[in-house]
């Protein structure tokens, strides 16, 4: 089965009006390049105004809730984000599962909301510093994903799993393309064993300090099919070698 990459900006809580020129700049470079798929995930105040800035291309949440609506102050429903126009959302980011206690339980609600909506979901797992130290990471990871998993899917190219070793966040320190393909061989075989054949059509995307000078190699590691792209997404000039990168024939 065919996957095209996905790379996808995570701009977390920066951005704005005067960033929306780096949205523009950043769909025009992607227009370019047919073979991959690009999204940035805005904050949610930038949604709209990102969509307008840049018709047709793919704008995203960071997150939502899983109820349709109601007494949640804070919160936006799937169908909010499809109202201001996004296209997919991040959920279960570890920022969210450490800063505001999100367990497997309700990230896989998050993912089956989203997918139920309409929207595409990118859902993150990754473990601790402490847990790969204690030789845990495959096992946690693997755990991770079955708890948060929907328990069904339509069209496999909406979901997308990030694997995104927690240390690897904004530090600088990326995982070695050894461990990012153990990793993901063993994503790949619990979709499989999730959904069958449909399994082979879920993306698996890395993420954690990925930039333009160790992009190409991460995306050359089997099953890596894109990048979840936070500080480097920030900018037009930042992202674009990113997709360059991820649009390189030979795959
Ligand atoms: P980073 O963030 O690229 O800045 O490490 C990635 C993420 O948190 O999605």
């Amino acid at each position: 089965m065919t996957r095209w990459r996905l790379i996808a900006g995570n701009w977390k809580m920066n951005g704005l009006s005067n960033a929306l020129s780096e949205v523009t700049a950043i769909a025009m470079a992607a227009e370019r390049h047919g073979e991959v798929d690009v999204a940035l995930c805005v904050p949610a105040t930038l949604i709209e105004r990102a969509v307008r800035a840049a018709p047709g291309f793919m704008i995203g949440g960071q997150d939502i809730r899983s109820e349709a609506s109601g007494a949640f102050t804070g919160d936006s429903s799937a169908a909010m984000l499809i109202d201001a126009g996004a296209r997919l959302t991040i959920v279960g980011h570890s920022e969210r599962r450490q800063g505001h206690g999100e367990r497997d339980a309700a990230v896989k609600a998050k993912a089956e909301a989203g997918l139920g909506a309409g929207l595409s979901v990118i859902l993150c797992v990754g473990e601790s510093d402490e847990v790969r130290s204690a030789g845990q990471a495959v096992a946690h990871v693997a755990a991770q994903l079955d708890q948060s998993l929907p328990a069904t899917i339509g069209d496999p190219a909406a979901l997308s799993i990030a694997y995104e070793p927690i240390w690897a966040i904004g530090t600088g320190k990326v995982a070695g393309v050894a461990e990012i393909g153990e990793m993901h061989a063993v994503l790949r075989a619990r979709l499989v064993a999730a959904y069958g054949d449909a399994g082979q059509g879920v993306r698996i995307l890395y993420g954690g300090s990925v930039k333009a000078s160790n992009a190409a190699e991460i995306f050359g590691v089997p099953d890596v099919d894109g990048a979840l792209v936070g500080g480097a997404s920030l900018t037009s000039a930042d992202f674009i070698p990113i997709i360059f990168a991820a649009a390189r024939p030979g795959r």
